[in-house]
């Protein structure tokens, strides 16, 4: 249940922040056209299992070009915020120096295409939590950019997680199935009645109609339908 919160709150979160950033744009279109972005993707959240190497990706953009760019990692620990890694970039296409602050953790984005992802090694589950991607251009008021990435370190036993899903699942679908059959048998019970009922009436209806039409004649449905044709 939990795990299934966590992964489609940030999804949720996604929508809203577009129309904002659409609105943003057309209102201050020339401003936002300057401003440095710092993106994170369009999933801005990993889920992966403890042990494993995960990259935390980002990228950053500028219309009017970069700056010695001041970028830094930063973990969220309850509250407060740790830098993981800073840099400052002299200008585009040139591979920073890259202070690291923590354990595990490699620059891998050498700023090609302006990527300045990172690598976490043999995750645990302290690592799990936000991780914020900041920037900072000169050349754009010093202002600050920011791109936030979530990342949720599951064990294996998400698996047993899934297959109690799984029986869950068939077993919600089994019901399911066997209420339709039931539905299926009561239907089927009730066309029976019904087709039964109907030939009734149908048999009490033709009766009357040929009482109505041929006045009186109370000859059957077979003998009084041929006299038509051989009219
Ligand atoms: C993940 O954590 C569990 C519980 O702490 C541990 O038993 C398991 O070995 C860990 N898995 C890896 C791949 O480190
Ligand atoms: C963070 O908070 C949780 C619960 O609020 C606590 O158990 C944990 O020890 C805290 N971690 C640190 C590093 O303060
Ligand atoms: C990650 O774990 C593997 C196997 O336990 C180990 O060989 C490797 O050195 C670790 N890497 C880092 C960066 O800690
Ligand atoms: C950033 O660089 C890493 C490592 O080279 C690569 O895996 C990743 O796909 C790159 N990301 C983008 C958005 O180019
Ligand atoms: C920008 O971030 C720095 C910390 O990196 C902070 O000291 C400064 O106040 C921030 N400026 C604005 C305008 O938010």
């Amino acid at each position: 249940m939990d795990v299934r919160w966590i992964g489609t709150e940030p999804m949720r979160r996604c929508p809203p922040y577009r129309a904002c950033k659409l609105i943003f744009s057309v209102l201050f279109g020339v401003w936002s056209a300057q401003a440095l972005e710092m993106s994170v993707g369009k999933i801005p959240y990993l889920e992966a299992v403890n042990g494993s190497t995960v990259m935390l990706p980002c990228t950053y953009f500028s219309c009017i070009g970069i700056q010695n760019l001041y970028f830094n990692w930063q973990f969220n620990d309850n509250g407060t915020m740790q830098r993981v890694c800073e840099s400052v970039i002299p200008t585009e296409g040139v591979e920073p120096k890259v202070k690291i602050f923590r354990d595990r953790v490699e620059f891998v984005g050498k700023n090609h295409e302006n990527n300045i992802s990172i690598l976490l090694w043999n995750i645990t589950f302290e690592d799990g939590g936000q991780y914020t991607c900041f920037g900072r251009n000169p050349k754009e008021k010093d202002k600050n950019h920011s791109a936030i990435f979530n990342l949720i370190v599951v064990d294996e036993l998400r698996v047993v997680d899934n297959t109690l899903t799984i029986i869950i699942a068939s077993a919600v679908g089994g019901a399911i199935a066997l209420l339709m059959g039931f539905m299926l048998l009561k239907n089927f019970t009730l066309y029976v009645l019904t087709k039964m009922e109907e030939k009734n009436k149908e048999c009490l209806v033709s009766s009357s109609g040929i009482d109505n039409t041929e006045n009186g004649l109370s000859g059957s449905k077979a003998e009084s339908k041929p006299t038509p044709k051989k009219k």
